[in-house]
């Protein structure tokens, strides 16, 4: 893509954030009218074959992927520049909200824990190990939705290892022992790395620190860590008896598969709640943490029934005005009916030629509605169907509560600069 193309088609609206190897930029892409984010390799990689390779692999790896909990790859250049175009998450990552919030609640953490529980096993299915499992791949969207980034050092069976023999690659702060050592890799070094960030989510701290990055990889292949506990009391021992099986040295001593982690997990929200509501409590904790503004209040709009005793009331308060309603349009017009045309029979409407109006299904912008017309055949048959106030199609999946505001925010033409500062072992 030339300079001038690029100009032509993408709109750019600022600097998302800056990682170890690329520059991140909020761009609009004008033709499909959509946000998106730009990652683009930094100039002083330019020279660099092995992390040029790295980098066009990323996006390689990731557009093959097709996952809900995944961030999507539109586009890779390589002129005028290295870049990845991919879906704008409108967020933040797991490590922002960790430094600003401290440990999670136990709830919370799971839910969130649960989305990238998803988004690995479908990439494990597929023969992928990440490799670079930390709090800033994972971002969280406003509607409490989670996005795993970052499949640059992602290692399938079916690739050469893109790295030399003797050399690192990966995050060591949240790197496997084995990953460490060197030695062959599979899902459960993922396993592993979540470990420390679920340690990390319900701590606030990490397991393994030192000054030096070769302290911590040391701590990693051969010390023991603070139970999870013992750094945080409101944690449930179940929890953390998951937290430290993800953490075993030995691979074969964890879990064997991202759905075990994920069902042990679960086990403690098991019928307490449903994916909607999942999304709503992360979007709600993070909005009255300050991770998010609020949303607007004339933006939120509530398309079923409230469990509240008040919601409930007005329910029934709608359905019995919508009956009056129709009982007494149904009387006014047996009395026209009657008066005009006493010899007809009582069920033959005036326009019965003319074919009879759909029936408009209720829609999550008409949350209360009673069926407008009748159809009909129907008028003919039966008598007319009671009103059925809050009837938004349901589905198993379908949400209670919808927040537009949760949508992305796509006015906003400016996003803060973020700037990440290298800590020794945090990269
Ligand atoms: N698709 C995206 N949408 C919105 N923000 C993004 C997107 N991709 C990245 N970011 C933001 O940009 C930041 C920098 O990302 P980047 O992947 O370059 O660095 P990193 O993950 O911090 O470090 P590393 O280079 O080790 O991956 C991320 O932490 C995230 O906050
Ligand atoms: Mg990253």
């Amino acid at each position: 893509m030339t300079i001038q193309q690029l100009k032509d088609e993408y709109e750019i609206l600022g600097e998302i954030g800056s990682g170890g190897m690329a520059t991140v930029l909020k761009a609009r892409q004008k033709s499909l009218d959509r946000l998106v984010a730009i990652k683009q390799l930094k100039k002083s990689y330019h020279a660099d074959a092995q992390i040029i390779k790295r980098f066009e692999r990323e996006s390689q790896v990731a557009a093959s992927l097709q996952h809900e909990n995944i961030v999507h790859i539109y586009d890779f250049w390589k002129r005028p520049n290295f870049a990845i175009v991919m879906e704008y998450v409108d967020g933040t990552d797991l490590a922002e909200i960790l430094e600003k919030t401290g440990p999670l609640p136990v709830d919370v953490g799971i839910m969130i824990a649960i989305q990238v529980c998803n988004a690995l096993d479908y990439a494990h299915m597929r023969g992928l190990v990440h490799r670079d499992i930390k709090p800033s791949n994972i971002m969280i969207k406003r509607n409490g939705e989670v996005k795993l980034m970052d499949f640059g050092i992602a290692h399938t069976r079916h690739m050469d290892a893109l790295t030399m023999p003797g050399t690192l690659i990966g995050t060591p702060a949240y790197m496997s022992p084995e990953q460490i050592l060197g030695q062959p890799l599979d899902i459960r070094s993922d396993l592993f790395s979540f470990g420390i960030v679920l340690y990390e989510m319900f701590t606030g701290v990490k397991p393994f620190t030192d000054e030096e990055t070769r302290g911590v990889s040391a701590k990693i292949v051969k010390d023991e860590f603070l139970s999870p506990r013992r750094v945080n009391r409101d944690i449930p021992r179940a929890l953390q008896r998951i937290i430290k099986k993800c953490l075993r040295k030995k691979p074969h001593r964890r879990f064997a598969s991202m759905p075990d982690l994920e069902r042990k997990l679960g086990k403690r929200l098991a019928g307490r709640t449903t994916k909607p509501a999942s999304l709503l409590r992360i979007a709600d904790y993070l909005v009255s943490r300050n991770v998010f503004e609020a949303a607007p209040e004339q933006e939120t709009m509530i398309i079923t029934g409230n469990r509240s005793g008040l919601g409930r009331r007005m329910k029934w308060a709608i359905t019995a005005v919508s009956a009056i309603l129709v009982a007494s349009a149904g009387a006014a017009y047996y009395y026209r009916t009657m008066i005009n045309h006493p010899a007809e029979p009582l069920l033959v409407l005036p326009e019965q030629s003319k074919p009879a109006p759909a029936v408009s299904a209720p829609t999550a912008t008409t949350p209360v509605t009673a069926p407008s017309v009748t159809p009909a055949s129907q008028a003919t048959a039966t008598p007319p169907p009671a009103p059925q106030a809050f009837a938004a199609p349901q589905t198993a999946s379908s949400p209670t509560v919808v927040r537009k505001s949760r949508l992305p925010a796509a006015k906003k033409s400016t996003v803060p600069v973020k700037k990440k500062k290298p800590t020794a072992g945090s990269r």
